[in-house]
């Protein structure tokens, strides 16, 4: 899978560009706030509809403009397609693969997979169970269709369900509701944990072998998924998660009426990391938390080599001169195979180091 051609039109800074890419390496440099960034959130936006960065379509769209648009000639599945993004004010955006419209984001996902890795990534592991979550939420968002809807249905019934928690005490008659909006988010969250159980075992499983040789074969990385504290075995049968879901709502109810926070579900979930044994958040040393951060990158880009065929489209903003050399030699090792984008300042001569096609940005123009 590789992404050959990106057209942007008021996207971020940058005005008209038309760009072709290297099938295996495309290095992206320049002085710090010319765009680089940019062009790979692009890249990611035209892979799952969301942007690592941004939380709203307004902040995508040029200062000076009002709409935007984003155009992507992918190869995948060995066929070309079309897929394009129109981003408007105040208007919802248009999405088309192929010009036929895309209703939802799987539409993109279908066609075009990307693992983007920027430096706050470094921090993966030392950050709030948040970080964790959103790495598994836009990984799983991009490979299981029926994941990405649950998520957004989640999302709709818990900031519902926050509203009428809020509202309740001057209007208590809304709490009249509840009951609904409690049984259908045990439903969707048990959706949610029956995914992301699947996904941290395989996560696992690659990572510990990364990390492993990545530390030449001296630490021992483990990650553990962490749910809903009813939830005994998150591999167990829907049916089976929904009951401990509600059992566990159930004991939280009047505490969430005197709260007003939604307490109970697998919107507080985490994934527990440990290296040798110990707790990786709170004991490592940085070159650990590095490794360990980087472990899960390329696990997940096994994840998705394994589940749809092909390598995904590699993204590494301005990472590698952010890790020594012998971690740079060995992530430029592990990722060939795949179309990789890597972005770097000016000064690092990365350039030199690998091969590919090289893009020179300056304010938003390749020079
Ligand atoms: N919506 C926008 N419209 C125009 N310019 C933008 C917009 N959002 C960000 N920028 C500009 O993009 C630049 C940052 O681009 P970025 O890709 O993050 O830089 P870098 O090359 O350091 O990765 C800044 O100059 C910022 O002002
Ligand atoms: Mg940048």
């Amino acid at each position: 899978m590789r992404i050959e051609r990106l057209e942007l039109d008021g996207f971020r800074n940058y005005d008209r560009q038309a760009l072709t890419f290297d099938a295996a390496c495309n290095v992206i440099y320049g002085e710090n706030a010319q765009g680089k960034t940019n062009l790979l959130e692009a890249i990611v936006l035209l892979s799952c509809g969301k942007s690592p960065r941004a939380h709203s379509d307004k902040e995508l769209i040029g200062f000076q403009r009002d709409g935007a648009k984003i155009i992507g000639g992918v190869y995948a599945r060995e066929r070309d397609f079309h897929m394009e993004i129109t981003l408007n004010r105040g208007k919802r955006r248009k999405m088309s693969v192929n010009g036929v419209p895309a209703k939802s984001n799987a539409a993109l996902s279908d066609v075009l997979h990307t693992v983007f890795f920027a430096p706050e990534d470094l921090f993966l592991i030392r950050d709030g169970a948040a970080a964790r979550r959103k790495f598994m939420d836009i990984s799983l968002c991009q490979l299981r269709p029926r994941y990405a809807s649950a998520l957004a249905e989640y999302h709709r019934l818990y900031e519902h369900k926050t509203r009428i928690l809020r509202d309740s005490e001057e209007c208590p008659q809304l709490l009249a509701m509840l009951p609904d909006f409690n049984m259908r988010l045990c439903e969707v969250g048990a959706v949610l944990i029956h995914y992301r159980a699947r996904f941290c075992r395989a996560l696992q499983e690659y990572a510990a072998q990364a990390h492993l040789e990545c530390s030449g074969g001296r630490e021992e990385l483990t990650l553990a998924y962490q749910t809903v504290k009813t939830v005994e075995n998150p591999f167990a049968p829907h049916a089976e998660l929904v009951s401990a879901l509600t059992e566990h709502q159930n004991s939280h109810y009047q505490a969430e009426i005197a709260s007003k926070l939604c307490l109970s579900g697998p919107h507080k979930d985490d994934v527990e990391v440990t290296i040798n044994g110990r707790s990786a958040r709170q004991f490592c040393s940085q070159g650990q938390v590095r490794t360990a951060a980087l472990s899960l990158k390329l696990a997940e880009r096994e994840i998705h080599k394994n589940a749809i065929g092909e390598y995904p489209v590699m993204l590494l903003d301005d990472v590698l001169s952010e890790l020594d050399p012998k971690r740079q030699e060995y992530v430029l090792n592990r990722i060939s195979g795949g179309q990789v984008f890597i972005t770097c300042c000016e000064n690092d001569r990365l350039d030199a180091l690998l091969q590919g096609k090289v893009f020179h940005i300056h304010n938003g123009e390749v020079l």
